[in-house]
């Protein structure tokens, strides 16, 4: 039977009525001390030792598994890409059912999103926008791109911010993620302050179908809070459905949509599913990335608010190897004798978790994890190597982001029909 209405396959289950506060995870959980540290995903904050599969269960998605990775290669003839392979894209909702469509020629759109909170975006924020210009090529399809800069407007804390710096930080933040390689042809990116208008018909439909209480729950907002908090998610949802684009896929459109984000964002989009249920619409698929770590361990997520946390792709070669040797946490030894007997450990290694992020060639990947654990590399020698890998990738963004003019970032934001 095919379930064309409604890409959901949870049928009349509330998606929104098992969630924790906060619209995140809570837990305790025991670490090797004894002591009970609190682990906090929500999409304002990521600290603690993050447990994937204990995400996974809490938030009630789908870990993704090797069989579903070689038949996303079968599907599109390519190989998945290294953050499949590696696990760092790890969980779903509702991805097999977009396969099932896509085998049967029916196309999907992606839709992404960034919240333009700082000039420049850290290397974390890179992860999504990398991973989805991947699957616009391996699937072919066209693709939406919002800028949030009325969300970050609406959430600052700094009465000095104005309105306007949002939006012109979406803009120079738009620059660095044309500068990822997305086809012109197949990428439309809007600001929210610019487009909302659009969308508004759905916005409103989302807004009916979600209570005060809902939001309470899954966003943890409280009485104090701006009402325009309040509204948002609403505007955060609406992308998921193609009807929102009327100039892009008819007003009509109902295309199947697939969202990539780390899974800080899956709030929202448990509630947009929610939401689509009651509406009729289809509900999107998802596909969640864990979090790149920030530079001091791997147990928090990058923030963009902390410059020592973070390696930034506007970084000179200097400033990526000051960082990575000053800040990196190492999974080395104290000394040199015990690391040489006792081996190092590559899985707190930061240097070696960076590398495994962004460096392409699995074997040199192998070759450094086996002689780090057997205390033949050493912590310098590991930091070296992640230092190549980041000075050349964001060398070579930054080579990308000048040739973005702004006739090419007026071509990517004007609505218009997109090729698929
Ligand atoms: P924002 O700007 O906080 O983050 C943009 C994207 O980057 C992901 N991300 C990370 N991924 C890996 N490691 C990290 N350390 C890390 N930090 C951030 C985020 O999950 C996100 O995918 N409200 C959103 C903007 C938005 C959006 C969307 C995101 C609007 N619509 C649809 C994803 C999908 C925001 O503020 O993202
Ligand atoms: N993750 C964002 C950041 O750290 C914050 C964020 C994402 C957010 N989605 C949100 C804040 C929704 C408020 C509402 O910059």
């Amino acid at each position: 039977m095919e379930k064309e209405g409604n890409s959901g396959n949870e049928g009349t289950k509330s998606e929104t009525s098992a969630m924790s506060v906060e619209g995140g995870v809570r837990t305790d959980v025991e670490n090797g001390g004894g002591g009970g540290e609190e682990v906090v995903v929500t999409p304002w904050t990521v600290s603690g030792v993050v447990d994937y599969d204990k995400l996974v269960k809490d938030f009630g998605s789908k870990r993704i598994d090797q069989d579903l990775v070689e038949r996303i290669e079968r599907v599109t003839g390519k190989p998945a890409h290294p953050l499949l392979r590696r696990g760092v894209f790890f969980s779903h909702r509702d991805l097999g059912f977009i396969l099932d469509l896509y085998e049967k020629g029916k196309k999907f759109f992606l839709y992404t999103g960034r919240g333009p909170s700082s000039r420049a975006l850290h290397l974390g924020h890179l992860i999504p926008f990398m991973f989805t210009k991947y699957l616009q090529e391996a699937f072919n399809v066209p693709l939406v791109i919002q800028l949030t800069d009325d969300e970050k407007f609406l959430f600052t804390q700094d009465p000095k911010k104005k309105l306007e710096d949002f939006y012109q930080m979406g803009k120079d933040n738009a620059k660095d993620i044309i500068a990822c390689g997305f086809d012109p042809e197949k990428t439309f990116i809007f600001s929210d302050l610019d487009y909302v208008g659009t969308m508004w018909k759905n916005i409103v439909k989302i807004q009916k179908a979600v209570t005060y209480n809902q939001v309470k729950g899954i966003f943890g907002f409280t009485d104090s809070d701006n009402i325009g908090k309040h509204g948002f998610p609403a505007v955060q949802a609406a992308p998921s459905f193609s009807s929102s684009f009327p100039d892009i896929f008819g007003e009509k459109s109902d295309l199947p949509c697939l969202i990539p984000c780390a899974i800080d964002q899956d709030p929202y989009f448990r509630m947009t599913r929610d939401a689509a249920h009651r509406l009729k619409l289809k509900k999107p698929a998802l596909i969640h990335s864990k979090f790149f770590p920030a530079l001091q361990g791997d147990n928090t997520k990058m923030s963009a608010s902390d410059e020592n946390s973070a390696i930034f792709i506007t970084d000179t070669p200097a400033q990526i190897k000051k960082k990575v040797n000053k800040y990196a946490f190492s999974g080395g030894r104290a000394t040199l004798e015990e690391h040489r007997e006792l081996g190092g450990i590559v899985e707190v290694d930061i240097a070696y978790r960076y590398l495994t992020f962004f460096c392409d060639d699995d074997e040199l990947i192998e070759k450094l994890a086996d002689g780090y654990r057997k205390g033949e590399i050493l912590s310098g020698e590991m930091k070296l190597e992640c230092i190549k890998v980041l000075q050349d990738m964001v060398k070579q963004h930054q080579v990308r982001r000048a040739e973005v003019t702004d006739e090419t970032l007026k071509k990517f934001m004007t609505p218009r029909a997109l090729e698929r």
